[in-house]
């Protein structure tokens, strides 16, 4: 069995997409499957962590042992993450792919095609950033939150860990099909302000093994 070092600490790690509601059978999603963030959620509670998992809706079960929160929206994810660092947690890891934007209306009925106009226009607003907000709630004493980028993926990872007040950043390149989105392999690149590691090319479960690690390294680093 493995160490149980982490026992005592509380990690809250968030995975799959949001799903934001368009009207009543409709809505805005993404192809997020949830199993980096559900590998994260087996990695620590087998190290004897408390995890606390906030997960939008996925085909997954939950790994043993994890507390699983169920919610849809991004705002519905934001404030299940209040909710379980009230106390402030050790760790928070946003492995979700939270929708960026959500109907500034939903609609209370489905929306009709109308005869007239080949066209429609759906009005967006912006979503609350999940991990940014709780950064600057100090929710846990390490975040750690990932990025998906297509291009220049350690350039842009480096602005988000800085625009997010984050500890590390895992910088995940979403445009390569063999990895990221609901791959059961993945790839990353971890950067810290001032430090970087990329693990090899690995099943999202062998992944977080490494990840864990690197993070609870970091954390001994800082305390
Ligand atoms: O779920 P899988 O199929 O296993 O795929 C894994 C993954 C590709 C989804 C995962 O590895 C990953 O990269 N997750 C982050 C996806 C994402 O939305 O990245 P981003 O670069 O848009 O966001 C940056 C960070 O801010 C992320 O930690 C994200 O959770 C967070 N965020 C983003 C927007 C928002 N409104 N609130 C947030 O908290």
């Amino acid at each position: 069995p493995t160490q149980q070092d982490l026992a005592g600490q509380h990690w809250v790690i968030t995975a799959g997409p949001t799903m934001e509601a368009i009207d009543p059978v409709r809505y805005i999603s993404n192809h997020s499957s949830g199993k980096m963030g559900y590998a994260l959620a087996a990695a620590a509670q087998a190290r004897g962590a408390h995890v606390t998992l906030v997960s939008g809706p996925t085909q997954l079960d939950a790994p043993q042992g994890v507390k699983r929160i169920d919610i849809k929206s991004a705002e519905e994810m934001l404030s299940a993450c209040h909710t379980a660092t009230v106390t402030p947690a050790d760790v928070f890891i946003g492995a979700a792919a939270v929708a960026d934007f959500r109907m500034k209306e939903v609609a209370s009925q489905k929306m009709k095609k109308t005869g007239d106009s080949d066209e429609m226009q759906l009005t967006l607003v912006k979503n609350p950033d999940v991990i940014a907000t709780l950064s600057q709630a100090k929710a846990a004493k390490c975040m750690v939150g990932f990025a998906a980028e297509t291009q220049d993926v350690i350039a842009y990872a480096k602005s988000k860990l800085e625009r997010k007040g984050l500890d590390l950043i895992i910088a995940n390149d979403v445009s390569r099909t063999d990895i990221g989105f609901n791959n059961d392999e993945n790839q990353v690149t971890v950067l810290s302000k001032d430090q970087q590691w990329t693990p090899p090319k690995e099943a999202k479960s062998a992944l977080a093994i490494e990840l864990v690690e690197l993070i609870t390294q970091y954390q001994s680093t800082q305390s």
